[in-house]
């Protein structure tokens, strides 16, 4: 780990925010190359959650006003507990301090901190005692406009941004069910003590996708893509199964084959990303781990040197947010589903009779008559009906019940969600590290980036062989024409040429080109491959093409051009 995090500093990809200020906690900055790696893994995401779904992609605010919050929950439930030293006046997070001191799962409640620290008698750091466990909400807080302005909050998730627009994007979607959207942006959240580095921040990227579905639907059309995907998940009773997703499902592990869809899709993804599969596991969420809004939840875990972290969150949140948000803002945020057919029902229906109601109620008998058609409770000898506040007592010879047959064209819903949360960040850092190698090459050892080709922050390093011209020119002619058409191409020419291979394998560049003397004498120039070090030699004006088939992975290098070294 130690070695990982020197070369992210030192070759540009993570750094610490405000580093010349002696830095703080919960923030990083994204270097050059630690920018390309997080670009390349969003329009990975992109292609695998939007472009090939039914989705869509919105963009809004990182501030929300207060209502927003108060109706998703976040303002009375998104807290932390935390633990205050009275001698120190250190902080921290109660369940993280609990585990890291006796290596016990807390749950996160105050009454089950305080009797752990009263029976373990646990002390901070400084040998301080705790002062009463509280709950601490992660959002920060903020104002907006001059004066007492309007509370606001940064989000904690995109994913509000996304309920509230429901009405338009149900719209967008001419009320067809299914249908997702997704957000890709920063978060906020005031962690109570981040220790972490990249793992845990207060500023963070989330890639999430919100797919709404019928509540009686949890299918999805492509999932036997991954009916036979094996993977390994951990139950919430901390079994551990190595399973198919279809047999998942069909054993209840899983709830309904949307999860299991989302959870096969997610495993592709991160596979495609990087991340390795001996080193990647899903785990469900225990009964009182879930947060507040949500039924089920599974986590995508990536073993790192942090142990096993979370890098995706997929839960499924019912109809918990938009039925708070139709509470909350009085829209009704449901949706008319039109059936293919129309449906023929036996309807149930009053018939009031005039004649003996009139005489009853007097000039209240039409507003009797009324309710008692929409009446739709138990049918009594006497009805008591609530009519603006006043009450009326109806006797079962006032009306006739009778039998009809109607014809229903559809049906009114709220639809549930399942959402795929992805925190950009922490795969960032999970495929770093298990992308991080070491081997032997010629006999001396190299530190190399085994990036997937796709991902890589520099595709190409472009390398004369000597450092004066003709080379250089060459050089350079080739990094204009490989940047048009649109690799990320760098030219290097300080140092000798085995240095500068063993730059670009640190960084993860997956091919080098070099310029050499027969590049003069038939136009043609080698390509090195970063993992096996071997090369061929190619047709200067044929590189368009054959890089972007290299970079995709159609092809091997070995498919190129006849190997000579
Ligand atoms: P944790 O239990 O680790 O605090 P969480 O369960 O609160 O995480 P979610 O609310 O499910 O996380 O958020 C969705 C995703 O956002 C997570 O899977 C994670 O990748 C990312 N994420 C959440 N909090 C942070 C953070 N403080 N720093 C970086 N990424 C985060
Ligand atoms: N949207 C999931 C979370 O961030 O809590």
């Amino acid at each position: 780990m130690k070695d990982v995090g020197e070369m992210l500093v030192r070759r540009g990809y993570l750094w610490q925010s405000f580093e010349i200020y002696g830095g703080m906690a919960g923030f990083v900055d994204y270097g050059p190359l630690g920018n390309g790696l997080r670009r390349a893994l969003e329009n990975l995401w992109r292609e695998y959650f939007v472009v090939n779904e039914r989705a869509v992609e919105i963009d809004t605010p990182t501030i929300g006003i207060e209502d927003v919050f108060i109706a998703s929950g976040h303002a009375s439930s998104f807290t932390d507990v935390a633990v205050e030293c009275k001698k120190c006046g250190k902080i921290f997070r109660a369940d993280h301090y609990i585990k890291e001191k006796l290596g016990i799962e807390t749950e996160e409640t105050i009454d089950f901190v305080r009797e752990v620290i009263t029976t373990y008698d646990v002390k901070c750091e400084c040998g301080g005692n705790f002062k009463e466990p509280e709950n601490f909400n992660l959002m920060f807080s903020t104002t907006i406009g001059p004066g007492r302005g309007k509370q606001g909050y940064l989000r904690p998730e995109t994913a509000q941004g996304i309920f509230i627009n429901f009405k338009r994007l149900s719209d967008y979607f001419r009320d067809k069910l299914p249908f997702g959207v997704c957000q890709i942006g920063r978060a906020y959240r005031n962690e109570i003590s981040p220790r972490q580095g990249v793992i845990r921040l207060r500023e963070f990227n989330q890639a999430e996708l919100e797919y709404f579905v019928h509540p009686g639907e949890k299918k999805h059309p492509l999932f036997d893509n991954y009916r036979e995907f094996r993977i390994l998940l951990v139950d919430k009773n901390d079994e551990e199964h190595d399973i198919t997703l279809g047999e998942a499902v069909e054993r209840g592990i899983i709830a309904h084959e949307l999860l299991a869809y989302f959870i096969g899709k997610t495993a592709d993804f991160l596979l495609k990303a990087g991340i390795k599969k001996d080193k990647m596991r899903f785990r469900q969420h225990k009964d009182d781990e879930r947060a507040h809004y949500a039924v089920d939840c599974w986590d995508a875990e990536a073993y790192t040197s942090y142990g096993w972290i979370e890098i995706v969150g997929i839960a499924d949140r019912g109809d918990y947010d938009l039925s708070k948000h139709r509470e909350y803002s009085k829209e009704d945020l449901s949706i008319f589903i039109n059936y293919d057919e129309p449906v023929v029902r036996k309807v149930r229906k009053i018939l009031p009779d005039m004649s003996k109601l009139g005489p009853k109620f007097r000039k209240n008998a039409k507003k009797v008559a009324e309710a008692l058609e929409k009446y739709s409770g138990e049918i009594d000898d006497v009805l008591t009906l609530e009519i603006d506040g006043e009450k009326f007592e109806v006797d079962r010879d006032l009306f006739e019940i009778v039998e009809e047959e109607e014809k229903v064209y559809g049906e009114r819903v709220v639809p549930h969600v399942i959402e795929p949360s992805f925190g950009l960040d922490r795969i960032t850092y999970a495929i770093l590290e298990h992308s991080f190698d070491r081997d032997v090459i010629d006999g001396e050892e190299r530190r190399v980036l085994r990036l997937k080709r796709w991902m890589a922050p520099v595709q190409i390093a472009v390398l004369p062989l000597l450092s004066r011209e003709p080379f250089t020119g060459k050089a350079e002619e080739i990094t204009v024409m490989l940047k048009k058409s649109g690799f990320f191409t760098e030219k290097d020419e300080s140092g000798s040429i085995g240095r500068r291979y063993r730059r670009y394998d640190e960084i993860g560049t997956p091919f080098c080109i070099t310029v050499d003397h027969q590049s003069f004498e038939d136009s043609t120039v080698t390509i090195r491959d970063r993992d096996t070090t071997r090369q061929v030699r190619v047709k200067e004006l044929e590189l368009p093409e054959i890089m972007k088939s290299l970079l995709s992975g159609e092809r091997e290098l070995t498919e190129v051009g006849e190997l000579f070294k």
